[in-house]
């Protein structure tokens, strides 16, 4: 019987990319070893996408000389047994890093998602809407938030201003991103300039990408102010949900 996008049983894995130094963090360890709640970021992102049911496969890219200590790591951290997860060094660019992670996956895996280490408190139902789009046949999937700033476009040279978007057309795109594996795979054997997404890569290809819910919670930690964010979110749900 041929297999059809809206088949439940399409395996789905995760690849994580943490192969980033975070600089823009300050000094300090690479970020996705830096602690949340005494948990290192990263362990909180994997543990995030293994909470999904239908995740069988989690694929984290470590630092390029750093597997063997990201191995090392998770196993201290007592992750559930029942997700395979592997570990491989990562490279210089997100890009990179991600398809290095492709290159890892299982042959049986139908759909995969992208999450960033960096984005440790990601909700599972947030994740569920991205791999239930997906399944149900988009070849491109991503989380989106309406913007709260006036984004404007400018000259880095002159710094002056070249262009407002209209705020109302805009989303703020988070992680995990969704994809049937074959886009993906074809997208990143395609395209080769600097990407900060992978969605974007598919959409160099002409496939359409669907936005469904992101989450306020899912934000990326990238400066030295979503860490303490991130601590209070995480110290509520330790104090309400038994996180
Ligand atoms: O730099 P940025 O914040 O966009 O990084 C997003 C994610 O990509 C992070 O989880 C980071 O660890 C990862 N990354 C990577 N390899 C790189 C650069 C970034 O895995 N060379």
């Amino acid at each position: 019987m041929p297999t059809s996008h809206k088949d439940t049983n399409l395996r789905t894995a995760a690849v994580i990319p943490a192969a980033g130094r975070g600089v823009r963090l300050g000094p300090g360890a690479p970020k996705a070893l830096r602690t949340l709640g005494g948990v290192p970021i990263l362990v909180h992102a994997v543990r995030a996408m293994a909470r999904v049911r239908a995740v069988q496969v989690l694929v984290v890219v470590a630092p390029p000389e750093g597997a063997a200590e990201v191995r090392a790591l998770l196993d201290a951290h007592g992750l559930p047994e029942s997700t395979d997860i592997r570990v491989v060094p990562g490279g210089d660019s997100r890009q990179e890093s991600v398809r290095l992670g492709l290159a890892a996956l299982p042959d049986d895996v139908d759909v995969v998602l992208v999450h960033d280490a960096a984005r440790p408190l990601v909700p599972v139902e947030t994740v569920e809407g991205v791999v239930e789009a997906v399944r149900a046949g988009a070849p491109a999937v991503v989380p989106g938030l309406p913007l709260a700033d006036t984004v404007k476009s400018v000259d880095p040279a002159s710094h002056t201003v070249t262009g407002t978007p209209q705020r109302a057309l805009l989303r703020a795109v988070q992680t995990p991103q969704g994809f049937d594996r074959a886009t993906l795979a074809k997208a990143h054997a395609t395209v080769t300039e600097d990407v900060t997404d992978d969605a974007s890569m598919v959409e160099q290809l002409g496939v359409p990408v669907l936005v469904v819910p992101g989450h306020e919670e899912a934000f990326k930690v990238t400066r030295p102010l979503d860490l303490v964010l991130a601590e209070a979110v995480l110290a509520r749900r330790r104090a309400t949900d038994g996180y």
